[in-house]
């Protein structure tokens, strides 16, 4: 499928080359390190900086710092062909050679704030407008609050009084572990700009991806499509994780009843599967943010406030679930297969699944977990509270029950003739419905699946 897609775009980049756009992308995290990657593999000159200085070795020598799938064939790719460049810091040639300065550093939300901290988009900001000295677009990628384009604008003609600059809002939409497929095949490319000069320079860098049209919207606007459109994501998450327990109760099917309304087009089938509940590190946050935002400006927002609050109730209560499971057992034991917060990606940045092994650890489980790829990023979070087991199999030795923490393709074909040989009770508590439960039966285990 990729293949097909990267061989129309070859095509399509072949008859409509971008000129060459010198790019300097600023951040080389989940957003900045995939854009720089795909830009550079669309033609354009890519600098890509990051203040982290393993990160910038590992990039330069080809070894991707991320889980992100075809990724660490097209910085291989493109590395080779030059295009690409990592650096720690940007010296005053690269700020100046560059069309178009993204500015994609982290927006953690900071709870003392009530918001995003945008402390490193500033400081950015500040940096690159001393050695501005042609005309240069400057596009905002971070997910930020609303008017961050106007303040960034702001410094730099604070900063440098002759920059000739326009900034830009252009938020990205692409979903972790799917970036690169994402960056190719845009849905939707918002950008939130009022000039035409800038517009001209934008058309330029996304034009081999012009399948589907550019959305011109002002920058205020535009900063907000992005928060709300993660927002709403999340409030349709919800709506089916408390639909599942409305079935459980009531005897229905929750996929049959997702089914049944996303044929319906104003619903739509995506983002209709029941789980713990949403996670990862743009939901929780742009859905707190927008919600605390509201409240300063007097605009609440009721239904997200409440998703936010049920969401957080729903992991919470989900851990309780798995006490109960066990709660006539002397010192259970549970292997819990899935840390990521879900599957094609190694973060673990509010993941239901982490959030649910720290409840269980806080009331005296021994636990053993065990995960494809976040393993790293779990022990920062988990230490040594936790066993560490090199497979499914050997995370099952002696366990009481078992808990499938993140939907990963290979815990669908595990063998449960060779689980039920190493556990101690045969229960399956799976978070992420994928399990096939006849299979389990078979091989005597008993399987909690969730809404049907
Ligand atoms: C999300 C958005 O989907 C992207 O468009 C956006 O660019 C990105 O945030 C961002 O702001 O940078 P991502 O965080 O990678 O992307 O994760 P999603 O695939 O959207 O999933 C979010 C959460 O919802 C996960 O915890 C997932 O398990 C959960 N989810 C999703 C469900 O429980 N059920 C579903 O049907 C879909």
């Amino acid at each position: 499928m990729i293949e097909q897609e990267s061989l129309m775009l070859k095509r399509s980049i072949s008859k409509n080359p971008n000129k060459k756009l010198n790019l300097l992308v600023v951040g080389g995290g989940y957003v900045g390190l995939t854009m720089a990657v795909c830009f550079a593999d669309i033609g354009c000159n890519v600098v890509c900086v990051d203040k982290q200085k393993a990160k910038i070795n590992s990039l330069s020598k080809g070894k991707v710092t991320i889980f992100e799938k075809d990724l660490d064939r097209l910085l291989v790719k493109n590395l080779k062909s030059k295009r690409l460049q990592f650096k720690l810091l940007a010296n005053s040639g690269d700020i100046e050679n560059s069309d178009i300065i993204m500015i994609a550093v982290g927006t953690p939300f900071d709870d003392k704030l009530d918001g995003y901290n945008q402390r490193d988009i500033y400081s950015v900001a500040k940096e690159i407008a001393r050695f501005i000295n042609k005309y240069t677009v400057i596009v905002i990628k971070s997910t930020v609050e609303v008017g961050t384009c106007d303040k960034v604008e702001q410094i730099i003609k604070e900063t440098n009084p002759k920059a000739d600059i326009e900034v830009v809002s252009i938020p990205e939409f692409l979903r972790e572990g799917s970036g690169v497929y994402d960056f190719f095949n845009p849905e939707r490319i918002i950008v939130g700009t009022g000039s035409q000069r800038a517009k001209e320079i934008i058309k330029e860098l996304h034009k081999p991806l012009q399948k589907k049209k550019l959305v011109y919207t002002t920058r205020r606007s535009s900063e907000i499509i992005k928060c709300a459109s993660n927002a709403f994501l999340a409030t349709k998450v919800h709506f089916i994780n408390e639909m599942a327990d409305f079935c459980e109760e009531v005897g229905g099917n929750v996929y049959e009843v997702a089914y049944g309304m996303g044929l319906d087009k104003r619903i739509g089938r995506e983002f209709l599967k029941p789980g713990p509940g949403y996670g990862g590190g743009c939901f929780p946050k742009d859905a707190k943010a927008l919600a605390s935002l509201g409240k300063r400006v007097g605009a609440n927002f009721n239904l997200i406030e409440c998703v936010i609050c049920a969401n957080g109730n729903r992991i919470k209560g989900f851990g309780q679930k798995i006490l109960r499971c066990v709660k006539n057992i002397k010192k259970p034991k549970v292997a819990f297969l899935g840390l990521a917060f879900k599957s094609g990606t190694d973060d673990c940045r509010c993941s239901p699944a982490v959030d649910i092994v720290l409840g269980l650890i806080n009331k005296g489980l021994k636990v053993c977990v065990y995960d494809p790829a976040a393993m790293k990023n779990a022990k920062t979070i988990l230490k040594s509270r936790v066993f560490y087991a090199k497979d499914e199999y050997e995370a099952a030795k002696g366990a009481d029950i078992i808990v499938i923490g993140t939907e990963w393709k290979q815990f669908k074909s595990l063998d449960w003739q060779k689980m039920g040989r190493f556990v101690r009770n045969k229960f399956i508590f799976d978070m992420r419905n994928i399990v096939d439960k006849q299979e389990t039966l078979k091989h005597g285990f008993e399987c909690y699946k969730i809404g049907c």
